[in-house]
């Protein structure tokens, strides 16, 4: 594949509200080590990509302890106030650092479970794309619209929608551009995705699995296991 010009991102420097508590999410302990080690550990180890960088809140204190012992060549740069800042001071970082980088897989540090199976499809189907491609799954549950008293107004048809997630794949000029060109106009994007198509552009859904879950709330650790430990039988 695309020996080293693939450069992995990865926003950890959230503030974990919905997870509550005072352990930040991204170092919750999941079998052994914090969340964001597997989220790291599952792009390092593919052959396409060639650094991982990853955003930080300014007052961390924890990575250095807690996760730069098992990966000690990953990069790391301060992230911002949003996702999509923290994004794109990695990408900065990335274009300053590696000039010949050409694409940018972002991922949530509070995505665990990546299988390797989901990346590579990811990676082929996006790789071959004009402007990049995104893991995703059909909504399998029947959707409502809401009016403004928590009423159904109406029924969707769920036939074209899907729920994003990460990893996301793009060319990174274009990405810088526009992701640049969206905090400029004051949005804050909470995908990649969302920039590009800002600026007119249609990445690809490539589909992913339900079992690629976000940790958000505290529960999710339990599932995270379980999915995990599924995961390394089937290996
Ligand atoms: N993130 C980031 N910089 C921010 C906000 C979020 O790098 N300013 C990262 C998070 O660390 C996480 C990913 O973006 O890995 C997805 O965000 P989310 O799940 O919303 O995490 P938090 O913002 O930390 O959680 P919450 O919204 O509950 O506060
Ligand atoms: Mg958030």
């Amino acid at each position: 594949m695309n020996g080293g010009k693939v450069h992995a991102l990865i926003p950890a420097a959230g503030s974990s509200v919905r997870f509550g508590g005072t352990t930040l999410k991204q170092y919750a302990h999941l079998l052994g080590m914090p969340v964001m080690s597997h989220s790291i550990s599952a792009l390092l180890h593919h052959e396409a990509v060639g650094s991982v960088t990853i955003a930080l809140a300014e007052d961390d204190g924890i990575f250095e302890e807690l996760v730069r012992p098992r990966f000690p060549d990953v990069f790391t740069v301060v992230g911002g106030e949003s996702r999509a800042q923290s994004v794109m001071n990695g990408i900065h970082f990335i274009s300053a650092e590696f000039p010949d980088c050409e694409w940018v897989l972002v991922h949530d540090a509070a995505r665990p479970c990546l299988s390797s199976s989901d990346l590579d499809r990811l990676l082929v189907q996006g790789l071959a794309s004009e402007s990049g491609a995104i893991l995703a799954v059909p909504v399998n549950d029947t959707l409502k619209l809401a009016d403004d008293e928590g009423r159904i107004e109406r029924t969707v048809d769920r036939t074209w929608f899907w729920a994003a997630q990460t990893p996301q794949l793009f060319p990174i000029g274009p990405l810088r551009v526009n992701l640049e060109a969206a905090l400029a106009s004051g949005s804050s994007p909470t995908d990649e995705a969302s920039a590009m198509e800002q600026a007119g552009a249609h990445p690809m859904l490539v589909m992913g699995s339900s079992t690629n879950i976000k940790i958000t709330g505290t529960e999710d650790l339990a599932l995270a296991e379980f999915i995990l430990q599924r995961q390394s039988v089937r290996e």
